[in-house]
């Protein structure tokens, strides 16, 4: 059906062989027979065939050969195409990288507003900005939950580092200022200060001290093989001085800053490894500031305070909490969320319990580090780190309560013992509390 060309013994039709001319239309179907011929081929019909199937077969070929060609060229040009694509959205995706630094141009100048919150710098704003749109990949010290970290040098040699935070939310630009503002006012020498921020079209740039020391994380678990581990003394220290830091947000700063995320790697150390409690007030700031989120938990699991993670309410136990935990993972050297420990259901919050309950609460310290250390001196900095602890939020002492303890290293007499706390009801929850993060 609709072939009229169709020919041969089977439909008992004669072919007529195709002279070398007659090609396949670009449709590949051969034009139609319209008037069989009587040639003697014609009459030999069936070798007509034969030398028409071969006709047909080189014709089909070539048909092919063509067929193919075209195919690769097409998918060349397709191959050619994705890549040109490709380079112009990548090249896009890297002058966006550049503006949320940057601005486009003269923007940079125009739209950055710089506010400087201490006067007592020898640098023009004009100087500071021009640095910070100098500003490239190879200055990134870092980058966190809340942005990326560079290091701004200035033409003295003097440090800064700026934080880059995307603006994603429909805050009020005002309200982030003030706030801003107001955490800049705050200063004690246990506290990265907070200099000065840029409003960049893309980005707030918050300008800090540049604390060079690293961070107590890095000291404790990404020891470098030259490194050598905190002496018991160096840990010491910075258990009183951040301690010292965040008792300062909590009680002497107005309003008092609640910090929400206190962990090992927003204690950073400067040249005589004292230490500086960073990120103070962002969480609470980036909240306020993106109207859409009302309640979010901010903080890093194994750290947060058990009555957070359920209601994400922040209050100055949680942070009284996180700083147990931190003074744990000083005294034992290992992770809130330590991978061996996870393997057994714990993270360092219930081992640490379970070692104290079985009275086997020396066994929570780095051994390396106690070495000449009087016990009863290290039990008291474990008792506490698990006051600290406590699930029950009001039984937690206040930071300043701990820097006194810290500082006299004597525990109150009004509270029990270790042991006969941990084998309370209340204790259970600790063991049941495992985080990952
Ligand atoms: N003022 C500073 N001086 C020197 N290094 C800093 C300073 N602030 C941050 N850093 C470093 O920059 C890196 C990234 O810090 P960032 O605060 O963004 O991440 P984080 O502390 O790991 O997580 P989070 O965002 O939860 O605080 C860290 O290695 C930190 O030590
Ligand atoms: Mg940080």
């Amino acid at each position: 059906m609709e072939n009229p060309g169709l020919c041969g013994l089977q439909v008992n039709v004669p072919c007529q062989s195709f002279p070398p001319t007659n090609q396949p239309n670009g449709s590949g179907v051969f034009p139609p027979e319209s008037t069989p011929s009587q040639t003697p081929a014609a009459v030999a019909g069936w070798n007509a065939v034969e030398g028409g199937s071969s006709l047909r077969k080189s014709a089909s070929y070539s048909n092919g050969l063509l067929i193919s060609a075209m195919s690769t060229v097409a998918v060349s040009l397709l191959v050619a195409v994705i890549c040109c694509i490709g380079w112009i959205v990548y090249k896009k995706r890297c002058n966006n990288y550049n503006q949320v630094l940057h601005g486009n141009g003269s923007e940079a100048n125009v739209g950055s507003m710089l506010v400087m919150f201490h006067g007592d710098l020898p640098y023009t704003s004009t100087e500071i900005v021009k640095r910070i749109e100098n500003l490239d990949d190879t200055d990134i010290i870092g980058s966190g939950g809340f942005g990326t970290v560079y290091r701004l040098v200035m033409d003295d040699g003097c440090m800064f580092a700026v934080k880059a935070i995307g603006k994603q939310g429909t805050g009020s630009e005002r309200l982030f200022a003030r706030e801003l503002g107001i955490l800049g006012s705050f200063k004690h020498r246990n506290l990265v200060n907070l200099r000065g921020y840029c409003n960049a079209p893309a980005a707030n740039l918050l300008i800090y001290d540049y604390v060079p020391n690293g961070s107590l994380e890095q000291h404790l678990h990404e020891l470098e093989a030259h490194q050598e581990k905190l002496s018991w003394t160096a840990r010491m220290r910075i258990a009183q001085g951040s301690a010292r830091g965040l008792a300062y947000l909590h009680h002497d700063c107005c309003p008092r800053i609640i910090h929400r995320d206190i962990k090992s790697s927003n204690i950073l150390l400067d040249d005589c490894m004292e230490p500086h409690v960073a990120d103070f007030g962002l969480a609470k700031l980036l909240e306020d500031n993106d109207s859409h989120v009302t309640t979010i938990v901010a903080g890093t699991f194994g750290y947060l305070a058990p009555e957070y993670m359920q209601s994400g309410r922040a209050t100055e136990k949680g942070d009284v909490y996180s700083y147990g935990v931190l003074l744990l993972e000083l005294l034992s050297g290992k992770r809130p969320t330590d991978p061996f420990l996870l393997k057994k259901g714990l993270n360092l919050v219930g081992w640490a319990t379970s070692c104290i309950r079985e009275n086997r609460q020396l066994d929570i310290v780095d051994a390396k580090c106690v070495e000449g250390v009087s016990q009863e001196h290290v039990e008291s900095v474990l008792k506490i780190a698990a006051r600290c602890i406590n699930p029950e939020p009001d039984e937690r002492p206040t930071m300043q309560w701990v820097v006194q303890m810290l500082e006299s290293n004597t525990v109150s007499p009004c509270n029990s013992d270790l042991s006969t706390f941990y084998n309370s009801p209340m204790s259970d929850h600790a063991n049941n509390n495992t985080h990952g993060r």
